[in-house]
């Protein structure tokens, strides 16, 4: 069966909707952050979705991840591609480039992170490989037809926000294996699981984590977050134009 694509708009990205056709829809958790726009790519209709809404006014901690992923869900898609921007910990990647996270590591709190509970049988949805295998090598495939470098792997390290992370804590997420750090991957990833949609993450690294760079964090991203935004956009229109 062919795949039916979403994509969830990160910080920066929600432009892509600029254009698109509007489509309302309800969830039985509330509406989504914003509504669904469909866009014909290559002939395949791609349902976009920006999760902090279409003017950037909904926080991390604060997004209807399940009212998201439903409404995404009750339209069909099999397969979402997520960008998230993220600070970089390890020295893999610069900012202004792109990663395809294999793993995650979750510490994000007090957030609806389960379709299951309130009366209905549940159960444990797998989570040890937390993105897509299959949809990360179409993406890498795409990447490198589109001419663009992604790196292949890393571990992305999800925090609570809207704050950025002390230097300590950044300390404490590189031992702990972390190669980037955002706050938008979870508890995304594993609604997607429990509807059995597969995930997978596009990192759009804007800057250097917290004590890793000379920089204020806020300019680093200001001078890197166009260049990251790009590159992924020349990835996903490669991989729906497929
Ligand atoms: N930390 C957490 N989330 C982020 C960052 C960061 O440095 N950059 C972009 N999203």
């Amino acid at each position: 069966m062919p795949e039916r694509y979403g994509i969830m708009l990160g910080s920066g990205s929600a432009d892509f909707n600029a254009s698109a056709m509007p489509l309302t829809v309800g969830t039985a958790y509330g509406p989504p952050s914003a509504p669904l726009y469909e866009h014909d790519i290559g002939g395949q209709c791609v349902l976009a979705l920006a999760r902090h809404g279409d003017r950037h006014t909904i926080p991390p901690h604060a997004i209807n991840y399940r009212a998201n992923i439903a409404a995404l869900g009750s339209r069909g898609v099999t397969a979402i591609v997520a960008l998230n921007t993220v600070g970089v910990i390890s020295a893999v990647l610069e900012p202004g480039q792109i990663g395809l996270p294999d793993q995650l590591i979750d510490y994000t709190w007090g957030r609806a992170h389960t379709f299951f509970g309130g009366g209905k049988e549940f159960a444990h949805a797998e989570f040890t490989e937390p993105f897509a295998g299959p949809l990360r090598e179409r993406l890498l495939r795409a990447a490198v037809k589109a001419g663009v470098t992604c790196f292949d792997g890393g571990v992305y390290a999800v925090t609570q926000g809207p704050r950025l992370e002390t230097a300590a804590e950044i300390d404490r997420l590189e031992r702990d294996g972390a190669d980037y750090v955002g706050m938008t991957a979870m508890p995304e990833a594993a609604l997607a699981a429990e509807l059995g949609i597969d995930y997978a993450c596009l990192a759009l690294v804007v800057n250097r984590a917290a004590g890793r760079s000379d920089r204020p964090i806020h300019d680093d991203v200001e001078i890197h977050s166009a260049a990251a935004i790009a590159l992924a956009m020349r990835v996903v229109e490669r991989l729906f134009s497929e």
